[in-house]
Formats: C-alpha cells, structure tokens, sequence
C-alpha cells in the first residue's frame, strides 16, 4: 500500500483523536519488540503531530542480529530508508538477475511497522556491479540498461510500496559547481537526469522524485549549482519533486543559512527532506561535544520545521556503532542520536524537544 504523505503542518493539525487511534493501532506491533530505554513520547509520534516524518537509514541484517537496534527501530522511526539494500549492486547484482530479497525483509518490517518506505538509490556513481561499471557500453545500450532497472525496481517491484526515490545521488563533484564525471554522465551527458527522472515517474507516478546531494545544506556553489539544475529541470517538465539535503555534519558546521537555502527550493514549488542526517564528533568524544552535536540535532529539526516545504528529517543510522562515519573518516564518530549500545545520547533528547516533546 502506498504510505500519504504527511500532512502539511499549514494546511491542518492532525487531531488529537486521530492521531490517538493511529498511535494505539500500531502499539501493539511496536510493543512487541521493545519497550526500549529511550524514553518519552516516541520521535514518530511527535513527529506526525507537527507533520512531519522522522525516520532512519536501516539494515536489514542488523534488524535480525541485533534486538536493541530493531526495537529502536520500531518505537522511534516513522519512516525507513535502505542504508544499503536498495543500491544497484544488491538489487542486479549480475545483469539481467535481480534479488530483492533483503530490501523485502526491509519493507516487510516497514509495513508491519506502519512506517513509509523512503528508496535509496537509482542511480549512483558508487556501489554499482562490476558488470555495470566495468561494462563499457555505448549509449544506446547503457540507456536500455537504465531504463530496465528502473522500470523494474520502481515500477514491477517496489510500485505503491515506496513513497519517494533518490532518483540521483550525488550528481556534483564533492565541492564546486561541476557535474560529477560518471557512468551515466560520461556515455548519456547531462541529460540522464531528466531521461532518470521521467522514467522513473512512468513507472510509478504516485512516487515522490528526488535528486539527493551532499554539502548543499548551505548556499555555496555546490548548492547554487544544484538550484540551477533543479529550476532547469522543473522548466523542461521534468517530473523532479524533492530535493534531499543529506546533512552529514561535523558538530558546529551547520550552516546558518540552512533555512534560507531550504526556502529557495521550495519557492521553486520543490519539497525538500534531510535524507541522512548525521553529527559527527571526534572520538572518544567529550561531554562539550556531546552537547554541541545535541545543539546541532536540535538545529536541524527546528530548520526543517521553519520550512512549509521540508518533509521531514532521516538519519543515517541508528546506533554509534552501526555508522559509517568511523571507517571514512578515522578519528571522528559518535554521529548519531543513540550510542554504542543503544542508549540515548543528550542528541535524542534534542531531537525530543525540537519535535515538541
Ligand atoms: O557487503 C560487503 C561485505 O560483503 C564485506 O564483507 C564488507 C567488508 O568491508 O563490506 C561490505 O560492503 C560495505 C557496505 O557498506 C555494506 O555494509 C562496503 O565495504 C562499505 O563501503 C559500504 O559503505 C556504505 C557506503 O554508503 C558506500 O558508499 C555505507 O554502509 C552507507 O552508509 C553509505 O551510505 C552513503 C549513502 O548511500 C549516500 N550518501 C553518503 C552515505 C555515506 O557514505
């Protein structure tokens, strides 16, 4: 079943009623694998009533390993992005043959978990098959390629089952204002963009379409760039609907003019979402660190709150040390909102108060 959309928090409040019998429709499941230590009203449900989604970046292998991490899960997350599982080289491992059995371990828990289904991602320069990156194909090819794929993952398989796509991921170089030279750019050119995209929409209408970057939380000339692809885009009618700010922060670099940049996409008639929201520290990490990145948690959700626009916010991960932070960039980590063993960090109780709890 398709998930709604949350609700605009301009066009109405979700009731009190409603919101009681949606909250009590799902305790049963949810209480089933948990209570957890985190405490207070959970993230999801605070999250529903400013209209808004609060969800994170899962693996499925970790949902059946580790108890602690799925009861997290459950309780505090109302929507669910594939940390992994969705990429090209999960899903067409070898040409042609697809397996999408662990991304459905993942929607099967969604669902039974009433939390929506964010997909992550179509197309990407990292995290492909050796068949597909070392392939070498002509344009003609590669196109038949792409649209296989898509047409496969978003529209025969995942149709009805996944709200919104990162269409394209990180489609810029790291910093500057360049398309990023890859697969898809190098045989296709620029427009593989907009073919992605209004392949994408054909086969599955009802989904949301991103384009998902990192370093364009700010204005800078990543994010300028972006802009001018985005309104380029929207003036051709390509069916782009979101841009995803991934926000993957060192603690003390949001920027102060998030909310500014947020509001030039949305005044474009985009929706914009925090997609992989992480703060990291440097480890071991000191209390004034800790309280820095509680700051910036609460930041973040307060920007996105500021913005009618802005869908809601994800985080990439759920525990200290499922993240990706420590093997990329070594000396620094503690990004997320629990720790190493699940308990809460001040940053949970950040997030608590600026969702108004
Ligand atoms: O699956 C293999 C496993 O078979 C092998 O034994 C193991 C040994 O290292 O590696 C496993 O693959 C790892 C994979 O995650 C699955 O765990 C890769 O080495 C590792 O590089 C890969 O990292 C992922 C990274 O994307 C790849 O670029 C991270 O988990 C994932 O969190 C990260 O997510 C990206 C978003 O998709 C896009 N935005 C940036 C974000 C952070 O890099």
């Amino acid at each position: 079943m398709a998930k709604s959309r949350p609700r605009k928090r301009h066009a109405a409040a979700i009731g009190a009623a409603a919101l009681l019998v949606a909250v009590l429709g799902v305790a049963a499941v949810r209480a089933a694998a948990g209570p957890t230590e985190a405490g207070g009203v959970p993230l999801r449900d605070l999250a529903a009533e400013q209209g808004v989604r609060i969800g994170a970046a899962v693996n499925p292998y970790l949902l059946e390993d580790a108890p602690d991490y799925r009861a997290l899960v459950a309780e505090q997350y109302g929507s669910v992005t594939a940390q992994n599982v969705m990429k090209w080289n999960t899903l067409q491992p070898e040409r042609g043959e697809y397996d999408f059995s662990t991304a459905d371990t993942l929607t099967a828990f969604a669902d039974e978990h009433d939390q929506a289904m964010r997909g992550h991602t179509l197309l990407w320069h990292q995290q492909n098959p050796e068949w597909l990156a070392e392939g070498d194909f002509g344009p003609e090819e590669l196109r038949s390629i792409m649209r296989d794929h898509i047409d496969t993952v978003v529209g025969e398989h995942f149709a009805g089952r996944v709200y919104a796509w990162d269409v394209i991921n990180e489609p810029f170089r790291d910093s500057g204002g360049e398309l990023r030279p890859n697969l898809w750019l190098d045989t296709l050119g620029a427009d593989y963009i907009a073919e992605a995209l209004h392949t994408a929409h054909e086969a599955d209408p009802d989904a949301r379409l991103y384009i998902n970057e990192f370093n364009v939380e700010g204005r800078n000339p990543k994010s300028d760039a972006l802009y001018e692809l985005a309104a380029s885009l929207l003036e051709q009618g390509a069916p782009l609907h979101g841009i995803g700010l991934q926000s993957h922060f060192h603690a003390g670099t949001v920027p102060e003019d998030m909310v500014a940049n947020m509001r030039r996409f949305t005044d474009l008639g985009l929706e914009v979402t925090v997609t992989e929201l992480d703060i990291s520290v440097e480890v071991p990490a000191d209390e004034e660190e800790l309280r820095v990145q509680a700051r910036d948690y609460r930041t973040v959700v307060e920007n996105c709150l500021r913005v009618s626009g802005c869908t809601g916010i994800t985080v990439w991960g759920i525990g200290d040390a499922d993240s990706w932070i420590p093997s990329w960039f070594p000396g620094r980590g503690a990004a997320l909102p629990f720790d190493e063993d699940y308990a809460p960090k001040p940053a949970y109780g950040s997030l608590q108060e600026a969702l108004g709890g």
